[in-house]
């Protein structure tokens, strides 16, 4: 098979055939070869083994040993402390303080938006909600967030070109050095006072700089295109809003925003019956995993009805998301508050995303209005 995740044209919807053909593994030549495990089970228990799929070459294909993004990129032990100094920046008790926040600033991005009539929801909704949210959790300048998504995408562009991660980083690594030097208040400073390098302080925000927005972006876009899609949806919530984490979950789980993440063998393990030779690259298809028949029923269609308890989103195991009750937050509120607002439609055609380093699926484009009733 010839399963390239960096593939343009790999995108929804046709991207969930390709996956369910794969079931439950196979090799692709593509990148310097690579397994692709798509069944939830193998999934989840190459997750529950981290001492066999080892993260340390680099969670995206090919992995080649070149990444070392902190702490996704790392084994323990180094990876438990790394993880245990970010996860301080995102502590439940802090989400739960962020929430103020988060409404005040979700009300009035969606109210300005409505005002309007609507437009492109990414552009106007989807990247600057969590550009905004790393100010305040980071402490990032507003100017410095304002230019995440243009070398993110150059970083994708440049590992989709073949070019090696290190060099894809330099821009990014850049602004998160001139982040370090101004010392503004917030996560930065706690950095500065831990025993790190600099070089690790870098990679840090770097992290954040990324997975902190991408992933919200793309789970924003996803969700308003359900709503576009589903008008009965939009009604369900308005009569229901404690409605909205079900959403959530059901949309995580249908179009896993961020769908594959790569590990590398240890020793030689078999898997659905596949033997897979110490030291091979396995690419871990959560989306896939996530529309495994076996694991929830009718995988395919969109149902908020159901037990969504146990999907793969957000990983599972010692590497599962930091960001998860943050996003749930952000993501819930964002749903509340559209329903506050007119019923809102498609104003033109979706487009979406190839899989962006490899990994991220969303929309692009999302151009909606909002119902002038009355
Ligand atoms: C809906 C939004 C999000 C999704 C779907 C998502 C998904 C994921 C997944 C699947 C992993 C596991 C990767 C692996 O096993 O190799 C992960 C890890 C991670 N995520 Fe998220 N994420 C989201 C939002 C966020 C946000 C908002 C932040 C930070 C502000 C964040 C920070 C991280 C970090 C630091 C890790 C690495 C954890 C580790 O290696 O121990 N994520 N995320």
């Amino acid at each position: 098979m010839s399963f390239d995740p960096y593939d343009a044209q790999l995108t929804d919807p046709g991207i969930w055939d390709v996956y369910a053909a794969a079931r439950p593994v196979v090799h692709s030549d593509r990148r310097g070869g690579f397994w692709l495990l798509t069944d939830y089970d193998d999934v989840r228990s190459a997750l529950r083994d981290p001492a066999t799929f080892s993260s340390a070459s680099g969670h995206r294909i090919p992995t080649d040993g070149t990444q070392r993004a902190i702490p996704i990129d790392f084994d323990p032990p180094l990876h438990t402390a790394y993880r245990r100094l970010m996860a301080t920046a995102l502590t439940p008790a802090r989400v739960r303080e962020m929430k103020p926040f988060l409404e005040r600033t979700i009300t009035d991005l969606v109210g300005r938006f409505a005002a309007a009539g609507g437009g492109d929801v990414v552009r106007e909704v989807a990247l600057p909600l969590p550009l905004l949210v790393l100010t305040e959790l980071v402490g990032f300048a507003p100017d410095t967030v304002q230019q995440f998504r243009e070398v993110t995408e150059q970083m994708w562009g440049f590992l989709a070109g073949g070019g090696d991660f290190a060099a894809a980083r330099t821009r990014i690594d850049e602004l998160m050095r001139r982040e370090l030097t101004e010392r503004r208040p917030g996560f930065v400073t706690e950095l500065l006072d831990a025993d790190l390098t600099d070089d690790e302080r870098v990679s840090i925000l770097a992290t954040f700089a990324v997975a902190g927005h991408e992933t919200t972006m793309n789970s924003v876009s996803t969700l308003v295109h359900l709503l576009v899609t589903q008008p009965d949806l939009q009604d369900r919530l308005r009569a229901d809003p404690g409605l909205a984490p079900r959403v959530v979950e059901e949309m995580l789980r249908h179009r896993s925003p961020a769908q594959n993440f790569a590990r590398r063998t240890t020793c030689p393990v078999r898997v659905a019956g596949q033997d897979i030779a110490e030291g091979d690259a396995v690419l871990l298809s959560f989306a896939a995993a996530n529309r495994d028949p076996a694991r929830f029923g009718d995988p395919d269609r969109f149902d908020v009805d159901r037990d969504t308890r146990g999907h793969l989103a957000f990983g599972w195991g010692i590497h599962q998301c930091l960001g998860a009750a943050l996003a749930r937050s952000e993501l819930s509120i964002l749903l509340t508050a559209l329903t506050t607002h007119p019923p809102i439609r498609a104003a033109g055609d979706v487009v979406w995303s190839g899989l962006q380093g490899g990994n991220h699926l969303g929309p692009t484009r999302l151009p909606i209005r909002f119902v002038q009733e009355g």
